[in-house]
């Protein structure tokens, strides 16, 4: 099949566009530079004039809390941009699989959030991300997968694991959020899911797609400072002390209620991510 992948150069969109060429598709990866999503005129050219099977978009403002900002950025490119790569694709007659986020929802809860649980983002970023939803399913209806995630990793990108890491390896003690639970999730996992649901697996709607498990910040930087043999001492924090200008749910952990993909455990994710930076001997 021919995959269109827009924000083919941002951490995610670099492994779908991998997945999608691993598993024998022709692929037209699109970056900002390529394609700017908010522009729906060039957007619905890039569309016709490639006529794909498939469209993933990977584009999104991810600022989580430049976003509070600016929120008129951020929702030209996750609401607007978001609608105005769905309607192009439904044109075409191409499947939409559009990428989303556990910050819809406000993380208030105890139990895993499923897909028919009521949103209610607490950040301006979640509010975008939650309006890009409507304005996909608006844009494409019965001819969408709209996958919400968490916490994403990977090796294409600036990310929490590589953050400690650095971190860690310049300083003696560190203080990371430990009020903070979710489901990490790598996105050498996660692209290829995206790719079978653009490709094979349309399922209609939406869907939890996560890693297996689930841990605090805190957590996940231990096991990140262990298994890269750092000395540094680890300290556990709590939201408040951090001040960030985004308020983040604190119970940050997706269920599915559907047939969603399964993906391997996020502690799989973090050894395929430490093993890929292993220095070559
Ligand atoms: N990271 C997470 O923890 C997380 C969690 C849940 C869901 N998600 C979702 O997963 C998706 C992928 O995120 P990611 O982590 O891969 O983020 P990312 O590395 O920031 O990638 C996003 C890409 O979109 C591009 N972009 C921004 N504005 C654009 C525009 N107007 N037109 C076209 N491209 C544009 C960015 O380009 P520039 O770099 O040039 O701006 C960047 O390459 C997003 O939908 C995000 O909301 C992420």
């Amino acid at each position: 099949m021919l995959v269109m992948i827009t924000g083919a150069g941002g951490m995610l969109g670099q492994d779908v566009c991998a997945s999608a060429r691993d598993a024998g598709h022709d692929v037209i990866a699109l970056a900002r530079a390529e394609l700017d999503i908010t522009d729906a005129q060039a957007v619905g050219a890039a569309v016709r004039s490639a006529d794909p099977d498939a469209v993933v978009n990977c584009a999104a403002f991810t600022d989580v809390d430049g976003s509070e900002r600016e929120s008129d950025r951020a929702h030209a490119v996750n609401e607007a941009g978001a609608g105005n790569v769905a309607r192009a694709a439904a044109t075409a007659g191409a499947w939409t699989v559009h990428v989303s986020s556990d910050y819809v929802f406000d993380g208030l809860g105890t139990e895993p959030y499923v897909e028919s649980d009521a949103p209610r983002p607490l950040s301006a970023y979640g509010a975008s991300k939650l309006a890009g939803e409507r304005a996909v399913a608006a844009g494409a209806p019965d001819r969408h997968t709209i996958v919400r995630s968490s916490w994403l990793f990977g090796a294409g990108g600036s990310c929490f694991p590589a953050t400690i890491l650095r971190l860690a390896a310049e300083r003696e003690q560190l203080t990371v959020v430990d009020d903070q639970i979710g489901c990490p999730t790598f996105t050498g996992h996660l692209a290829p899911a995206l790719v079978a649901l653009a490709t094979e697996r349309r399922v209609a709607g939406l869907l939890h797609v996560t890693g297996a498990g689930r841990c605090s910040w805190y957590e996940l930087a231990r096991e990140l400072v262990a298994s890269a043999g750092l000395g540094c001492e680890l300290r556990p924090g709590t939201t408040a002390e951090l001040g960030r200008p985004a308020p983040r749910p604190p119970y940050s952990v997706l269920g599915t209620e559907r047939d969603a993909p399964r993906l391997p455990a996020w502690r799989e994710g973090l050894a395929q991510f430490m093993g890929a930076r292993a220095p070559a001997r």
